[in-house]
């Protein structure tokens, strides 16, 4: 049978490029569509035929070519209360940002009717009925359905021109700048689900490391919101005995086949404490996310929870890329180190500490669930009781633009509420320094491009005469230029 075929076909095409006036018509509209509309390659050389024509013309009629992806093309999905949402507000509202992020609060039940609904909160929707469905696990809570099926009921509202689905808690606080720069490495086109896991292993180890928390945030393609929407109600009841909303999702989404594509900046901050440890020690990403604010300590020392947000958030306004990340240097002329997380802190140690030591977190917090001092998803170092041992800390004052596309972030010295400094005589030096100053070129988008490498770092000697201001320069590395002590 088959030579038999092989000889009919050899009998059709003697020649393998025969002439065919219609086909190389099609070849150059095809070849001009393709360069004016569509960034997409195509091969054209072997295989094109009319069927191919027509997807191609179809796909540039319907859709504008994909250009970027924009704030323009998120829609958030946020998962509030209509008794929780007041205290909420005010957190939400400072990465909100009126007519720039689409999306609504989606609500348990309408609130009061005499409140005028503020223009710099986002426009809420009340959620649909859920009390049909099936909730089994004993200690959760029924708004799990709720929450997981916004996903869906965002989608259902039509948006035009929407790429992705972010979802997010009334608590989590969002720097939509690196989240864009996050997903516009993705193709949209595709089924994605990007997120991250919990920080507490107990926690990945109850509800999965296969799931994107929800308090982090998480994304989801169109194309995969389109299959997710048609399967979500009849698959919630399949998985009633899952605890959270967000476990739902995963577990539906696993039906499909599709997997998580892990991206370190989203944080679902299941700690308790202080998350010094956590933000000072920032994966080298942008940071997209944190969660749980309200619930850890404040950032800043001296600062409320909100305030300390503000200032964070005031940080990433002047350098949304450069937000936390980390940098080490050596002062080799007095064998010091200083570690920088821009825009929240310095850590300035008395010997010279090794990079890995330094992008380990120190454990200032506990876990989520049973407030054990670990284990984490990532490797974390102990904190000394011996103020000596222990690395000096300056947590930003004010950080400005310095013209020439450069910020200049100052950090000031936190003497500790036990008000312990080390009083060893050799170490009177580092004592005197109370201000580091840093001096950086914007972080853009672009960098974040290329395979991530933490930057680089100088000490610039004091001015004469001014022992206690460190000043330092941040910048890409150079060939060969590694923190190795000498
Ligand atoms: C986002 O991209 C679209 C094209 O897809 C463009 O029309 C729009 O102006 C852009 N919006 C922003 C805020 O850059
Ligand atoms: C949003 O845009 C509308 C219409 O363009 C305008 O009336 C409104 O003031 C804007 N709201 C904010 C908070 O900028
Ligand atoms: C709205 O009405 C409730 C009672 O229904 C009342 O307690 C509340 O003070 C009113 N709020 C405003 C802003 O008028
Ligand atoms: C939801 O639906 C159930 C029955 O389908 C009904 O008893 C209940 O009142 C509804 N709840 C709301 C808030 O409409
Ligand atoms: C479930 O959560 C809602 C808020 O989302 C709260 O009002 C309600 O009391 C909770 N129910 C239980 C049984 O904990
Ligand atoms: C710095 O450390 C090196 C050894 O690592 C030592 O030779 C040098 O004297 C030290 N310099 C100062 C200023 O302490
Ligand atoms: C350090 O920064 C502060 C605040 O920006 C500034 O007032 C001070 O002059 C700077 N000091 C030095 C030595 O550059
Ligand atoms: C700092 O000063 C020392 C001598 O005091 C000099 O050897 C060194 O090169 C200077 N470093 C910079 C970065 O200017």
């Amino acid at each position: 049978m088959s030579s038999s075929a092989e000889q009919t076909r050899q009998h059709q095409h003697p020649h393998p490029h025969p002439f065919r006036p219609w086909k190389l018509l099609f070849f150059i509209i095809a070849a001009l569509t393709t360069l004016v509309f569509s960034p997409i390659s195509l091969s054209l050389s072997s295989n094109f035929h009319p069927k191919t024509f027509k997807h191609i013309f179809q796909r540039n009629t319907l859709n504008t070519p994909d250009s970027t992806t924009n704030i323009s093309h998120i829609v958030f999905g946020i998962a509030g209360s209509a008794k929780t949402w007041p205290k909420r507000r005010p957190f939400v509202e400072l990465w909100w940002q009126p007519n720039v992020t689409r999306g609504f609060l989606w609500l348990d039940q309408a609130p009061p009717e005499n409140q005028t609904w503020p223009a710099t909160s986002p426009p809420f929707r009340v959620s649909g009925n859920t009390s049909s469905f099936k909730y089994t696990c004993w200690y959760g809570n029924r708004s799990a359905i709720r929450i997981a099926r916004i996903v869906k009921e965002s989608f259902e509202l039509g948006l035009g021109n929407v790429r992705w689905f972010v979802m997010g808690d009334d608590d989590t606080e969002f720097f939509i700048d690196n989240l864009v720069t996050v997903l516009s490495k993705y193709d949209h086109n595709q089924m994605y689900y990007i997120g991250g896991n919990s920080e507490s292993v107990e926690q990945d180890v109850i509800h999965s490391y296969k799931v994107a928390y929800g308090g982090g945030g998480f994304a989801i393609s169109h194309p995969l919101a389109v299959e997710l929407s048609r399967i979500l109600d009849g698959c919630i009841d399949r998985y009633a005995q899952l605890y959270g909303g967000d476990q739902k999702v995963q577990a539906c989404i696993s039906e499909i086949g599709v997997q998580i594509t892990k991206e370190v900046g989203f944080h679902q901050v299941d700690v308790r404490g202080n998350p010094f440890g956590l933000l000072a020690a920032h994966p080298v990403a942008p940071l997209v996310s944190l969660h749980h604010l309200d619930t850890v300590d404040q950032l800043f020392p001296t600062l409320t929870k909100f305030e300390s947000i503000r200032k964070l958030i005031g940080s990433y306004n002047m350098d949304p890329g450069r937000v936390l990340e980390h940098t080490f240097c050596y002062d080799l002329m007095r064998n010091w180190t200083f570690s920088v997380s821009w825009g929240y802190s310095v850590q300035l140690y008395s010997s010279l500490v090794t990079a890995k030591e330094l992008e380990t977190a120190f454990g200032t917090f506990d876990t989520w669930r049973s407030s054990s001092d670990g284990p984490f998803v990532f490797n974390t170092r102990s904190v000394s009781n011996d103020p000596c041992q222990r690395p000096l800390l300056y947590f930003l004052d004010r950080v400005d633009t310095a013209g020439l596309g450069q910020t200049r972030s100052s950090y000031m010295k936190h003497v500790d509420a036990l008000g312990k400094d080390c009083g060893r005589v050799d170490l009177v030096g580092v004592m005197e320094v109370q201000l580091v100053n840093v001096s950086a070129p914007y972080f853009t988008p672009d960098l974040w491009k290329k395979a991530p490498r933490r930057q680089c770092c100088e000490i610039i000697n004091g001015t004469e005469g001014v022992d206690n201001v460190v000043q330092i320069i941040i910048r890409g590395c150079h060939r060969f230029e590694s923190v190795t002590p000498p």
